[in-house]
């Protein structure tokens, strides 16, 4: 049986990228400190591991030999806390990053999947959808943890034949997100929509995103886990944008909510915030050409399951 160590397995994503894992078979540990995750969230059948990615512990399960594969979820995610603790979370997501890879390098880990962000690396004045070659540019520190992340990636893979992948997701909504991540806003509005209370935008609410469901991101995992890895030419080699091409505005999401929760509430309108992006949207033909992958979960359809989720995850 393949054995796979996933970070931040107890958190949103990861916790369906350890199911999605679990069902093909492998044998799956989940290592989480718990910070932002729940214990809850970690599926049956995974063991769990309560560990900083950072710690001489998570290294030592690495370099232990007992695995195939890392599948690298766990970071601090929050850009606004990047901005004002950057230490922070240069500490989480590149600090603990390498602190993996010296125990990937040590136990003879193949492969590593990496969760990256199409949302905040690519430069927003770039034409979209943005493309895995498109120009670079982040602006928040996340960003350059992210894009960093994917050239230690590269350095390890180069120096010791390590095999990468790094997944650019969109913006990932579904069960189990936590209000507070950088998509939070559906998790936010089914929140408001479940208790009866207005949806706030903030600004024009014409600001754009590309929304992906967290089935069809589970799935690219698995993709990236077997795909056949070429020579690293530059970091855009062993990178996949995972997301759907489609531009959605916050007005329109915010409808579309109110008509899948059934629930009539109004949308109130807000100052701005500072440094918001204006559109966002990944081409993802790479991955539909390479792997067939495509997601398959309509819009609509997904936060239909996700507001039924909020419903019963309350009651
Ligand atoms: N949600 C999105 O739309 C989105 C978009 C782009 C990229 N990502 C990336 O996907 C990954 C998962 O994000 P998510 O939305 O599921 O967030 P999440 O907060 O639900 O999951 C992160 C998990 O990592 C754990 N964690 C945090 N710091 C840790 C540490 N130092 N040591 C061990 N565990 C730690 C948390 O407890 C949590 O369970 C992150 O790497 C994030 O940057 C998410």
């Amino acid at each position: 049986m393949p054995r796979v160590l996933v970070t931040g397995g107890a958190g949103f994503i990861g916790s369906h990228v350890a199911e999605a894992y679990l069902e093909a078979g492998w044998e799956v540990t989940v290592l989480d400190d718990l910070s932002t995750g729940r214990r809850e969230n970690v599926p049956r059948g995974a063991r769990f591991v309560k560990a900083d990615v950072g710690s001489a512990e998570a290294r030592r399960l690495l370099a232990s030999g007992d695995f195939d594969v890392l599948n690298h979820h766990a970071a601090q995610m929050d850009v606004r806390v990047s901005v004002s603790d950057p230490l922070f979370d240069a500490r989480v997501n590149l600090l603990g990053l390498i602190n993996l890879l010296e125990g990937v390098r040590e136990g003879g880990v193949r492969r590593v999947v990496f969760a990256s962000s199409g949302g905040v690396i690519y430069d927003e004045n770039a034409p979209l959808p943005h493309r895995e070659t498109g120009r670079k540019l982040p602006v928040s520190p996340y960003g350059v943890s992210k894009l960093g992340s994917e050239y230690y990636l590269a350095a390890y893979a180069r120096l010791y034949g390590i095999e990468v992948v790094a997944l650019r997701y969109a913006n990932v909504y579904g069960p189990r997100q936590n209000p507070h991540g950088e998509a939070g806003v559906v998790a936010i509005f089914g929140e408001r929509l479940r208790t009866g209370r207005p949806l706030t935008v903030f600004g024009d609410g014409s600001q754009t995103r590309d929304y992906v469901y967290v089935g069809d991101v589970a799935r690219a995992n698995l993709s990236a886990t077997v795909w056949a890895v070429s020579d690293i030419t530059e970091v855009d080699s062993f990178a996949f944008n995972v997301g759907t091409g489609v531009e959605t505005s916050v007005n329109d999401l915010a409808r579309k909510m109110i008509a899948v929760s059934g629930v009539e509430v109004s949308i109130e309108y807000a100052p701005a915030r500072a440094g918001e992006l204006k559109r966002s949207a990944l081409d993802c033909g790479k991955a539909l050409q390479l792997w067939g992958w495509k997601p398959e979960v309509t819009l609509e359809e997904g936060l239909g399951r996700t507001y039924e989720w909020i419903r019963e995850a309350a009651a």
